[in-house]
């Protein structure tokens, strides 16, 4: 896709971060947007913030990780602009530690936010593009942790891990279905985004017990802090919303942010076909 004018957006998880950066590039381009989180006084904040940056915007707080709320979503969207023509799949949320220590809440918390966001968002969109017969585009948000593994981050790897497979496999489906709908994954790197305080968009449902022992324990407080060191210490956000729409441009499937990272991408690949283990050399060059 070249032409951007006049197009529509939705985008989930766009009140902060990546998804706002995304919005901002949107309103740039003259694109209609439909911004979508679940924190409504943020999302009330993006939506005039867009507005004054000279956008078209329709707000709607919903929760990924429920179906009938993207199904709503979608309702409101083609209420609004009639159609839609590119989504992200782009909310998500981070818990650290090691994957026998994680209470089953945070399991449940970032696989539904994480993989079940992205399903829900395929799941309802893209019939409606396929009826639209109109060009498309779709970007999921997975990560670089995506596509390799450090220690302490075993449940944002499994889903972030998902969300690749997810989207390769989506989009050989849709090849095989349609040359109009294209797709593509983001997997960056750190970014300097508010996603180490994603606990206060952890609902109520999954909330952990706090007295439990891993949460009381050193190595949660030493997690937490690693977390907000890589979030706060990654790139700055502001040219991401043009590198993804460059790549949306230019139909490239595999979206990275930090070249650096490339030869730890091809070491876990050259371990995996030279009989090797997960590498320590991969996190050390990262951490
Ligand atoms: N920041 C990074 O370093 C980094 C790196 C790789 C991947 N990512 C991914 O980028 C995406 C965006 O994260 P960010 O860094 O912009 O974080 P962020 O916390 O700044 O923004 C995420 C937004 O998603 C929303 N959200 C959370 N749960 C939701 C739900 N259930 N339903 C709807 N909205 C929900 C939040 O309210 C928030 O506005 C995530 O998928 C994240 O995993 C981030």
């Amino acid at each position: 896709m070249k032409d951007f004018k006049d197009k529509v957006a939705v985008i989930t998880g766009a009140a902060n971060g990546i998804g706002f950066a995304v919005a901002q590039e949107c309103a740039r381009r003259g694109i209609k947007i439909v911004i979508a989180d679940i924190d409504g006084p943020d999302l009330k904040r993006a939506e005039r913030q867009l507005k004054e940056e000279g956008a078209e915007v329709l707000a709607v707080e919903m929760d990924v990780m429920k179906y009938e709320d993207m199904e709503m979503l979608a309702k409101e969207a083609l209420e609004k602009f009639q159609h839609v023509d590119l989504l992200f799949n782009n909310a998500g949320v981070v818990v650290a530690g090691p994957a026998w220590l994680l209470s089953m809440n945070d399991w449940e918390w970032i696989m539904k936010a994480n993989v079940w966001g992205v399903i829900h968002g395929q799941k309802v969109f893209i019939p409606i593009m396929l009826k639209q017969d109109t060009e498309c585009h779709i970007v999921n948000t997975s990560s670089v942790a995506g596509l390799l593994s450090l220690n302490g981050m075993s449940a944002y790897h499994t889903s972030k891990f998902a969300s690749v497979g997810l989207s390769e496999s989506t989009y050989l489906d849709l090849q095989c279905e349609t040359d109009k709908i294209k797709m593509s994954v983001f997997c960056p790197g750190f970014i300097q985004t508010d996603l180490d305080n994603c606990e206060k968009h952890r609902p109520k449902k999954y909330a952990n017990d706090m007295s439990q022992p891993y949460y009381q324990s050193d190595l949660y407080k030493k997690e937490e802090q690693q977390k907000h060191k890589v979030i706060k210490g990654g790139m700055p956000i502001d040219t991401i919303g043009l590198t993804i729409f460059e790549a949306i441009e230019e139909e490239k499937f595999y979206i990275l942010t930090h070249s650096e990272l490339n030869p730890l991408i091809g070491l876990r690949v050259k371990n995996v076909f030279e009989g090797g283990s997960p590498s320590m050399t991969v996190i050390k060059g990262i951490k």
